[in-house]
């Protein structure tokens, strides 16, 4: 058992942060350990993401420096999980050859059994070695681990028929023991679809992920529950089209006394009701009502991805009427261009977005109490076929729905999609970066203004952790006075994010609400007695505020709410002053 650590970057979305969490939950179980240095692993896992090139090409050059790696270390076991894995399939460890192991998204409850085969194989070589066998010469074994949807990757139409063995993935949280020696975290995340349906033409996800399928309530229900009693107090549910969530009761099935996830049907009454709402459908906002009076110890439920199209009044009101429940919606309109949302498969038109975000700011617009509603969007500039006047039109509606943030991507071609097949890249990569940055200055402007109308306001922040500013004037103090403390908690899982981060594109950095923590530089009286904190509003809002320090005897404050008096605006964050 000694041979299994293991070593588990992420790249993309949430929904691979938490497939990462679940999978090292599982081989946790199986008595491997994690580290969070590759050098010492001697398993080498990387769940990866394929929605842009950029992220893709991180994961080439990983997989490059570890080729080396392995021809001196023969029984090093490398493993590609995610949607690279699926979309390349055997192409991949034919470009790849270091590769090992390969799991799509829609299999990884395989991968412990995977993992076990290639790790056995290499202890069976090691003991009895082949020189006459080239690829064990070159430090490589004919026999790889490989598991795919492949052509049927739209797994779910046989779901009636057969279990779902990737929902014991996501059960499987409930009975996978935590490493004592890790934090609890405060905050999780809790599938509640998978896959997707609805085809634009420039994502893989419909390809790598699959199709839309809907777990049964109950089981969210009880993993909500399990994570609260486990500490947790926030809650982010997660799926690619998040409010398309709709159980039809009367149509479950259930195999070896586990009811099944259900393909997605989707209500497609626009803002209407549904009409089966109640006992026979569990529908997105029943669903969101349930979490929130069922779970009460979540104190802030949060959902991402929404699709603009099909958000149901219903849900606005469960949200207005249900405290816990943050007024923060992230619905990318990627286009305000109605010739490229078509273009797109999008399925909306510019005015219908609009009318969705004035319908959203009447049912939950509150701001005589500071309560007003963070609406946050995706934009693909450089399309194909993206005219000056498109890109405009995209300009335009950035000012007039007033978001609190953007992502904002270049366009990458994604090979298997239709955009790809169909249509020309044909927007120079200097227009594309001349958008890009037009619209970041944009965004800047506008985010601004959103942040301004909450100064003079009292918010109630959840409070995430110290600042970065005082964790590194903490390392530098540390560093000074030769105090290390190295309190590795084992990381499972390292992220390399899929949103645009510093590092990805220094325009696009300061519209990134994730990393637009760009805290105050340091004040000279800053005193060593107090500590400056980083919180969150339920919109979504980043905000700071300076309260005394746990070393001076003061209670800490991480992860407890606080109410914050704002006083000032810096770089799109909020500065204030905390309510003793
Ligand atoms: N090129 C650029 N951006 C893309 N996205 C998805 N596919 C592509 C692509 N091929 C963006 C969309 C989506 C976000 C997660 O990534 O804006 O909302
Ligand atoms: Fe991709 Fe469109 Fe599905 Fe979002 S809704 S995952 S952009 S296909």
């Amino acid at each position: 058992m000694s041979s299994r650590l293991v070593y588990l970057e992420t790249f993309g979305c949430q929904m691979n942060e938490l497939d990462s969490e679940l999978v090292a939950g599982q081989l946790h179980a199986l008595g491997y350990r994690f580290t969070t240095s590759a050098d010492d692993a001697h398993v080498v896992l990387y769940n990866t993401c394929s929605v842009r090139e950029h992220a893709e090409q991180k994961v080439w050059s990983r997989l490059g420096e570890l080729a080396q790696r392995k021809a001196s270390e023969p029984n090093l076991v490398v493993g590609v999980l995610g949607c690279l894995a699926e979309r390349d399939g055997v192409d991949l460890v034919k470009r790849m050859p270091v590769v090992d192991v390969l799991v799509g998204p829609g299999e990884l409850d395989k991968l412990p059994n995977l993992l076990d085969n290639a790790l056995r194989t290499r202890e069976s070589l090691s003991a009895d070695p082949a020189p006459e066998d080239p690829n064990a010469r070159k430090g490589l074994t004919s026999a790889r681990e490989i598991a795919l949807q492949g052509g049927s990757s739209r797994r779910s139409t046989t779901l009636a028929a057969a279990a779902d063995s990737l929902e014991l993935l996501d059960l499987s949280r409930s009975v996978s023991p935590l490493d004592p020696s890790d934090q609890p975290s405060k905050s999780a995340y809790v599938r509640i679809t998978r896959g997707c349906n609805k085809f634009c033409t420039y994502c893989v996800v419909p390809f790598t992920r699959g199709a839309e399928i809907h777990r049964p309530p109950q089981h969210i229900i009880d993993e909500c529950k399990m994570l609260a009693d486990r500490g947790v107090i926030e809650i982010t549910l997660l799926g690619q089209t998040v409010n398309h969530y709709r159980f039809e009761h009367a149509a479950a099935v259930t195999v070896g006394g586990i009811t099944q996830p259900q393909k997605g049907r989707s209500f497609t009454g626009g803002h209407r009701r549904d009409p089966f709402a109640g006992e026979q459908t569990t529908t997105f906002a029943d669903l969101l009502a349930r979490i929130h009076d069922e779970v009460p110890a979540i104190q802030r439920l949060r959902f991402v991805t929404s699709y603009p199209r099909d958000f149901g009044d219903d849900v606005l009101e469960v949200i207005r009427d249900h405290p816990r429940i943050c007024r923060y919606l992230h619905v990318p309109a990627q286009s305000g261009s109605d010739r490229i949302l078509k273009l797109m498969n999008r399925g909306y038109t510019v005015s219908e977005y609009l009318e969705f975000v004035d319908r959203v700011r009447h049912f939950l617009h509150q701001p005589e109490i500071a309560r007003p509603v963070g609406i946050s969007s995706d934009f693909i500039i450089g399309f194909p076929t993206e005219t000056d006047e498109d890109f405009e039109a995209t300009a335009s509606l950035i000012r007039r729905a007033r978001f609190k943030n953007s992502f904002i991507f270049k366009y990458s071609p994604r090979p298997g999609t239709v955009a790809f097949d169909k249509l020309e890249d044909d927007v120079p990569d200097n227009v594309k970066r001349d958008r890009n940055t037009k619209l970041l200055a944009l965004q800047n402007e506008v985010s601004d203004q959103v942040a301004r109308e909450y100064v003079g306001h009292t918010l109630r922040v959840f409070v995430e952790g110290p600042s970065k500013k005082h964790q590194s004037q903490t390392r530098a103090r540390e560093q000074q006075t030769h105090h290390h403390n190295h309190s590795h908690h084992g990381t499972v899982s390292l992220t390399v994010s899929a949103r645009p981060t510093p590092a990805d594109d220094a325009a696009c950095q300061s519209a990134c609400s994730t990393a637009a923590i760009s805290p105050e530089p340091t004040r000279d009286h800053a005193e060593p007695s107090t500590i400056q904190y980083c919180a969150r509003s339920d919109t979504d809002m980043i905000v700071f505020f300076d309260a005394p320090s746990p070393q001076a005897g003061a209670p800490d404050l991480t992860h407890t709410f606080a109410e914050v008096h704002i006083d000032r605006v810096r770089a799109l964050s909020l500065f204030g002053t905390r309510h003793p």
